[in-house]
């Protein structure tokens, strides 16, 4: 127990945490973004995984909830804990200094997380719970997708979030990557092969369900 505090107080520590925590978060969205592509199969095909999700698999699924819950909590507590600390290195700013790549690159990443964080919970009463959707019916997954997307705004503030996600996985992905030491500063952002790859197909992955509803692909 000791150890593992020792462990978390330091700056490796928080950092560890932080890219453990983000795989996890990773794993989970690249299953959930697999899971509803299955939209593009049709409402039985959607509506069956769901039910297998809330039947057969429910205990499961919160385990994956619990997990998921400690994660999201441990990667916000160290990236908050991480961002006092080197705010602490350097508590006034080098005179005349120029905002460099990475400091846009962290302003990203925390503003696009808040975004992030503020779009799950609106996501969970959406979709799980139902509060925020106009015409919500439970067990009806593809149904609840196609009404939910009807409000434009609410499609519209998906499409703005998994922009956000892309770059929170991009810049995640990258700053993890520097961290670990499997990659060097290379000259364009474009050329972070793996991140860019990686911010585009789930990023995609998951704007093509409310794009396929509004363009009328899906009804
Ligand atoms: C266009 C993008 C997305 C769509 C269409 C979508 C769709 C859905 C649907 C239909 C459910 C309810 C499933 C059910 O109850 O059977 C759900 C649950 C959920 N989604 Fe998404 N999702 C999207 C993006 C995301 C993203 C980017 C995240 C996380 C970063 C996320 C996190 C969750 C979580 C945590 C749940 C609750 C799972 C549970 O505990 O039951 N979703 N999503």
């Amino acid at each position: 127990m000791n150890m593992l505090l020792t462990f978390w107080r330091s700056t490796i520590g928080k950092k560890v945490v932080m890219g453990v925590t983000g795989l996890i978060g990773l794993g989970f969205v690249i299953g959930h973004m697999a899971g509803n592509l299955q939209a593009f199969s049709g409402a039985e095909k959607l509506d069956a995984y769901g039910a297998l999700l809330h039947g057969p698999l429910h205990e499961l699924l919160l385990i994956a909830r619990v997990v998921l819950i400690a994660a999201v909590i441990l990667h916000i507590t160290a990236a908050y804990q991480l961002t006092m600390i080197s705010r602490a290195a350097r508590p006034v700013d080098y005179a005349g200094r120029k905002p460099q790549v990475s400091t846009l690159a962290s302003k990203t990443l925390k503003w696009g997380g808040v975004l992030l964080l503020v779009f799950i919970v609106f996501h969970i009463l959406h979709f799980t719970i139902g509060t925020v959707h106009p015409d919500f019916v439970d067990g009806k997954v593809y149904r609840n997708l196609a009404t939910g997307f009807e409000v434009k705004w609410v499609a519209a503030f998906y499409l703005v979030a998994m922009i956000a996600l892309g770059m929170h996985l991009y810049h995640g992905a990258w700053s993890s990557m520097r961290t670990l030491g499997l990659a060097r500063q290379s000259a364009h952002p474009l050329k972070r092969y793996l991140p860019v790859a990686l911010a585009i197909v789930i990023s995609l992955g998951f704007a093509v369900i409310p794009l396929a509803f509004l363009l009328g692909v899906l009804r």
